[in-house]
């Protein structure tokens, strides 16, 4: 009988200090990607029950967004003059310099973990088991970055330098971890940053980045903003003092931020509209897992999730696999995040548009596997819906609806299955379930897609081992990975030192 709780889970409970805490300063430290919470330790369980219980009236992150909401054309010029002011020092710190202080925000992110998760919940609606590998990112961008930036600072001669003042966009889906993931990234190789959260999740923003402060990064290298209205928008983007904007968000946002400025340097990961293939050769009590998972954690409002699911020849014919599917799905529990009970939360805001008429309506040919249904009277809480009978080229196959809705399509052989999924203007993620090396060697061959991801989910891509970014209108002005080698790369200038000799 063990005497003492192992190593690896002592880490894990968060009821306990972590002794392996000052990561990242250490001699000869490795990056190691953060482990997420253990719920399997009733320690942890009490840890996110108390979470839980604070997330009604949460007042986390309000100083920061109140002395912080910009209203006039002027506040955001002095904003935009004082970060680019502050750039200099930054910059002369060095890579090394900024990585410690990247390295103790990391730390800080972990001791703020039951915040962060606390903020969530409150304004964005995510429960702790979707929230709580989003903070291990954060952690893992911090560290990452931070070791990247001290690898890259001088390659082949060639010295890295930044672009300048970074104006950071992110959406309200990963409210964490997209934010900390571009602003640090930027942060790390010597620019400073604006960043201006989605309004739905401002407060989480606002909590990630008083954390970067506290690690030591300067408020003036480093300013949050919200913005009362959108001509304050259209000048911190087009202002010609931007080096560099890094936008997640829908692709329509990333055309608007194209119209305000011709030559605007943008980095943009935009939307997705994901598959995931299920061959006869698939474990498909694991497809069925993934599946739903994929589609309907956080309600599927992820750029990740899988809104299709192709199944091929004898999977598509028969009831199997349709039953475990909705066996999967009919587990989840629908409701607010503050009940432990709940694996899907509340849609961020009423279903309307293109998501309600998914949400509720068929097309020719198309049946309900599962209906939707509408829990409130808002429209925010609806259970899982999955459409059978999805046809090719149809608005289901092609269209994001970023909400609880799969769609089931067939193809009678994995040579058609690849050419439904590539027939979609997005490639972000893409899945297959199979067992086949045969079929797999086949699939990533020729699948058009940045993420792939072979019988696992399509969602929550790791620091270092997943790095994230997708093609064609998934992706406008990338062209490198974040959390991956090359990320920084493509935001840097490089300069090369030529000596004559
Ligand atoms: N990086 C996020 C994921 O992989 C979007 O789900």
């Amino acid at each position: 009988i063990p005497t003492e709780v192992p190593a690896a889970n002592r880490t894990q409970n968060r009821q306990l200090p972590d002794p392996s805490a000052g990561s990242g300063t250490q001699e000869g430290y490795v990056f190691q990607n953060t482990p997420d919470t253990d719920p399997s330790l009733a320690a942890n369980r009490a840890w996110a029950d108390a979470i839980r219980s604070r997330m009604t009236g949460s007042t986390l992150g309000d100083d920061t967004v109140a002395a912080n909401t910009l209203s006039t054309s002027e506040q955001v010029s002095e904003r935009i003059a004082t970060a680019v002011a502050s750039g200099e020092a930054w910059r002369a710190l060095g890579a090394a310099g900024r990585a410690e202080i990247l390295h103790r925000a990391g730390d800080i992110l972990e001791a703020r973990r039951a915040d962060l998760l606390e903020v969530m919940g409150s304004e964005a609606g995510k429960i702790i088991e979707q929230g709580d590998p989003e903070v291990s990112e954060a952690i893992d961008f911090a560290h990452y970055y931070a070791e990247s930036a001290k690898k890259l600072a001088e390659v082949d001669g060639a010295v890295m330098q930044p672009v300048g003042l970074t104006v950071v966009t992110p959406p309200w889906n990963f409210p964490v971890a997209i934010p900390a993931g571009s602003t640090l990234s930027a942060l790390a190789t010597g620019s400073p940053v604006i960043i201006k959260p989605a309004r739905q999740a401002r407060r989480s923003g606002a909590v990630m980045v008083e954390a970067l402060w506290e690690a030591g990064v300067p408020r003036d290298v480093l300013q949050y903003v919200q913005l009362d209205g959108r001509s304050l928008g259209e000048q911190l983007v087009s202002d010609p003092a931007v080096g560099r904007v890094i936008l997640t968000g829908g692709y329509e946002t990333a055309e608007l931020f194209r119209g305000f400025r011709a030559d605007l340097p943008l980095l943009a990961e935009t939307s997705g509209k994901n598959a995931i293939i299920v061959t006869p050769s698939a474990d498909l009590d694991l497809a069925a897992k993934d599946v739903a998972y994929s589609a309907f954690g956080h309600a599927g409002q992820k750029c990740s999730a899988a809104s299709l699911v192709v199944l091929v020849g004898s999977v598509a014919k028969s009831e199997r696999f349709r039953r475990q599917l909705i066996d999967a799905v009919r587990a989840y529990e629908v409701g607010m995040p503050e009940d432990g009970r709940n694996r899907i939360g509340p849609l961020i805001s009423p279903a309307e548009g293109k998501l309600l008429s998914a949400l509720t309506e068929l097309h020719p040919g198309q049946s309900w596997m599962l209906e939707p249904e509408k829990l409130d009277d808002a429209g925010q809480l609806w259970t899982p819906g999955i459409r059978d009978g999805v046809q090719r080229g149809s608005e289901f196959h092609r269209v994001e609806s970023f909400g609880p809705v799969l769609g089931v399509m067939t193809a009678d052989s994995l040579t058609e299955a690849i050419d439904i999924v590539n027939d979609i203007d997005y490639g972000l993620t893409s899945g297959i379930h199979s067992l086949d090396v045969d079929e797999v060697q086949q699939w990533l061959a020729n699948i058009q897609a940045g993420n792939v991801y072979v019988n696992r989910g399509t969602t929550g891509a790791i620091v270092q081992r997943q790095p994230f970014g997708g093609w064609k209108k998934a992706a406008v002005g990338a062209g490198s990975k974040a959390g991956g080698p090359n990320y920084l790369v493509g935001l840097a200038e490089w300069t090369d030192a030529l000596v004559q000799s």
